[in-house]
């Protein structure tokens, strides 16, 4: 059957690959939608009968960008489109639903759903916890080969575990093995890849170039090692991550949390008298298990009830003296059925709040001030920030954060399982915590110790 398409070299590969999870990614342009769709057509025709997904995050870019590039290319004599369903019916039977994604819980729209093949396109723009999802919606009694395709630029909430599942494990084009033991491949996409785009726009490299460096070396060069959209440039584990050390007892300790229905983050962060500080504690845990911590044990998940979750701090807190406790205000709010608050239930047991400042970006700003390095009494560069090696939840998180793409001042409130132990370090520190005073050194001469006294305590 002809029909009059012609792919690149590259795009032949994407569309040859045999792995379970095949990642088509880089430069801008280099043609991987459009690879991305033609791949899905191949595929409807080649098992009739098929099911397929194709995914955008929001359902404007799905409209004006992949299911265009099918209304143009797919053969009206074998396929139909359903504009209201979003789905391309084949006369074999076979189907490719188009469909978005827009928060984290909009995959649960496609939870009795079955498909033998799930195609991401702009991967980086989806959440780790999404991704994960939706590769359990691949299955069927059916024995076509199941994948899933995506493709993507390298920046966007995804970014870092994008990389980290497909790009840093493995050199270039070679096939490894998740831990899951399933197959996995990254195609590499240059701009250059894209005969079509260079010759229908030889302006378009010209304008890539001009952008400004992060961005010209992801989406020019689909070079992944960028910081593009990382929230807190200034953050260096060389510098703020540091070994355990005994804190002194008269330096002051917050406590700091941020509690959902399906998760923890509380930190344990001390105070010197110069007002630097040091997270020496973590305790994280949310009900997927993808982030847990309590002293250093990895395993399982804890959903936590509020009273449950207050005594388990205070058990981590083993007794401390607290300089204050601070927590987000929703805490404060009267549940309909108890009429009581969080923040009372957890008062009930011992553990006093205190309601932080939720005024994002000035809680943000406070976080970055903290990680700047200044000046100490030495003349040696410190940071304002350090954080124990312990503590990984936070460390892992931090620079996982990126720019909120709406708001530039703010970070993105997703991936969701890596913002809380950041935002209780946020509301720590919008609290504005006091630095701890130098005790004073003990008096012999207190007036209440007399003369002869004093000088039997010198022995003389
Ligand atoms: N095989 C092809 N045949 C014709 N045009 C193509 C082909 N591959 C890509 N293009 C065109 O090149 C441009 C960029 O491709 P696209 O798939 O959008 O790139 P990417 O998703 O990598 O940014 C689009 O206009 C697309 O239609
Ligand atoms: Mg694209």
């Amino acid at each position: 059957m002809k029909l009059g398409l012609t792919v690149s070299r590259k795009q032949r590969e994407f569309i040859e690959a045999d792995a379970d999870e095949v990642f088509y990614g880089g430069a801008a342009g280099g043609g991987k939608s459009f690879a991305q769709v033609i791949d899905a057509l191949l595929y409807a025709l080649q098992y009739p009968g098929s099911r397929q997904l194709i995914l955008r995050r929001s359902f404007p870019e799905l409209s004006r960008s992949i299911i265009l590039v099918s209304q143009a290319n797919y053969p009206r004599r074998l396929a139909k489109y359903n504009s209201t369903g979003r789905v391309w019916k084949f006369q074999s039977g076979s189907m490719i639903e188009f469909g978005y994604c827009d928060s984290e819980a909009d995959v649960t729209q496609y939870q009795s759903a079955e498909y033998d093949v799930i195609r991401f396109d702009e991967l980086t723009h989806f959440t780790e916890f999404q991704y994960v999802y939706m590769l359990s919606r691949i299955r069927g009694v059916n024995d076509f080969p199941k994948s899933i395709r995506s493709t993507g630029n390298p920046g966007g909430v995804g970014h870092a575990w994008v990389k980290a599942r497909f790009i840093d494990p493995r050199p270039e084009g070679v096939k490894g093995t998740l831990p899951s033991g399933r197959s996995v491949l990254y195609i590499p996409a240059k701009v250059t890849d894209n005969p079509f785009l260079m010759k229908s726009d030889p302006g378009y490299i010209k304008r890539l170039e001009e952008l400004p460096e992060a961005q010209r070396r992801a989406l020019l060069d689909g070079d992944w090692n960028i910081f593009e959209g990382q929230y807190f440039t200034g953050w260096d584990p060389e510098i703020h991550v540091v070994k355990p050390f005994p804190i002194p007892d008269y330096w002051r300790r917050y406590l700091s949390i941020d509690y959902g229905r399906d998760m923890l983050a509380a930190l344990w962060t001390a105070f010197d008298p110069q007002g630097r500080g040091v997270v020496y504690r973590e305790f994280c845990s949310g009900l997927d298990g993808a982030f847990f911590n309590k002293g250093g044990k990895t395993c399982g998940a804890l959903p936590l009830l509020a009273r449950d979750a207050a005594r388990e701090i205070l058990r981590e807190n083993a007794g401390e003296k607290l300089s204050g406790a601070f927590a987000p205000p929703d805490l404060w709010n009267k549940h309909a059925d108890t009429g009581q608050s969080t923040a009372e239930v957890m008062a009930g047991e011992g553990l006093s709040l205190v309601r932080a400042d939720n005024r994002r970006d000035q809680g943000w700003m406070a976080v970055a001030d903290a990680l700047r390095m200044e000046t100490d009494e030495q003349g040696c560069p410190v940071p304002g920030l350090r954080v124990f090696e312990n503590c990984r939840v936070l460390i892992t998180s931090l620079p996982q954060l990126q720019y909120d793409l709406k708001n530039p001042d703010d970070c993105a409130a997703e991936p969701h399982e890596i913002t809380h132990a950041p935002d209780a370090l946020r509301y720590l520190l919008a609290g504005r915590p006091a630095r701890a005073r130098i005790p004073e050194p003990e008096n012999p001469f207190e007036p209440e110790r007399s003369g002869d006294e004093a000088l039997a305590m010198f022995g003389i």
